[in-house]
């Protein structure tokens, strides 16, 4: 039996949102994921070198999925509970996370690392990153795109249309150019997602807090009926998250 949009808000309302496991999406929404194969590639990167760092680890889910560390491996992460998170998944594994601001400077030295990498940071950092980075040294990175999931931020918010602007890989190479950084590989993808439940929406946005800055759901009330109305008639939502992978080298 279909639930109502009163019960799926409140369950989703109620879920835990600590952890960068989405397991509880499970059914109720899916994402395509990039062709380049993140973790695979960033495994392959950290087997190579001696010593990296993975900027906004979130609560480790990423790292712990390769294989192998560097003999110095460190991680950051800026918010309290995922720090925590992280610290139990990969402090076992020999890995130190260290909970900073979310703004530099980071705590290391200049040139402490082979390798710097982040999976959908926040920020980019440009120049503390090349600054953290050996000559020689790379940054390896998804980043998110411009305009990522913008019929999702679209239905909720109203019209958007300088959606993410600043992630358009033109302006991405740029930013890296002008920290010093030779761009080895700048490429795009448009994936799709699909919700199959207002709950699920609604639990999206709650994990995913810049998505909607400051969501709540009080002054999106009547545009999330709505969205409930578009699920229950389609069967679904579909949007486009948008990804940028990222290879810069700093000379050396
Ligand atoms: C998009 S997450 C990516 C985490 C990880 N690199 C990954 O790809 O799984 C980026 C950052 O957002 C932080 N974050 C997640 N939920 C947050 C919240 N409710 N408030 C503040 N920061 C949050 C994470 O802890 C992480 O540092």
């Amino acid at each position: 039996m279909r639930r109502s949009f009163d019960e799926l808000m409140a369950e989703a309302l109620a879920a835990p949102v600590v952890g960068w496991d989405f397991s509880w999406l499970d059914g109720r929404a899916t994402e395509q994921r990039p062709s380049w194969g993140y973790q695979r590639q960033l495994g392959a990167r950290l087997a190579t070198v001696s010593a990296a760092l993975d900027i906004y680890t979130g609560g480790g889910e990423v790292l712990d999925g390769v294989p192998s560390f560097p003999p110095t491996m460190a991680a950051t992460e800026s918010w309290p509970p995922n720090a925590a998170l992280a610290t139990r998944r990969l402090g076992p594994r020999g890995v130190v996370v260290i909970r900073t601001r979310d703004e530099p400077p980071l705590p290391f030295a200049a040139e402490a690392f082979d390798l710097v990498t982040s999976r959908h940071p926040i920020t980019v950092w440009w120049s503390e990153i090349a600054r953290m980075l050996r000559p020689g040294g790379t940054y390896f990175a998804q980043h998110p795109g411009p305009a990522t999931v913008c019929e999702l931020v679209e239905s909720v918010m109203g019209p958007h249309p300088e959606l993410g602007a600043h992630l358009q890989p033109a302006v991405q190479r740029a930013d890296a150019q002008a920290a010093g950084l030779q761009i080895v590989d700048l490429r795009m993808e448009k994936l799709r997602a699909e919700f199959f439940d207002i709950g699920a929406v609604v639990y999206f946005l709650r994990k995913l807090i810049w998505t909607v800055p400051d969501f709540t759901v009080e002054p999106y009330y009547g545009r999330l009926r709505a969205l409930h109305d578009i699920i229950e008639a389609d069967g679904r939502f579909v949007t486009h998250p948008t990804r940028v992978l990222v290879e810069a080298r700093k000379p050396g």
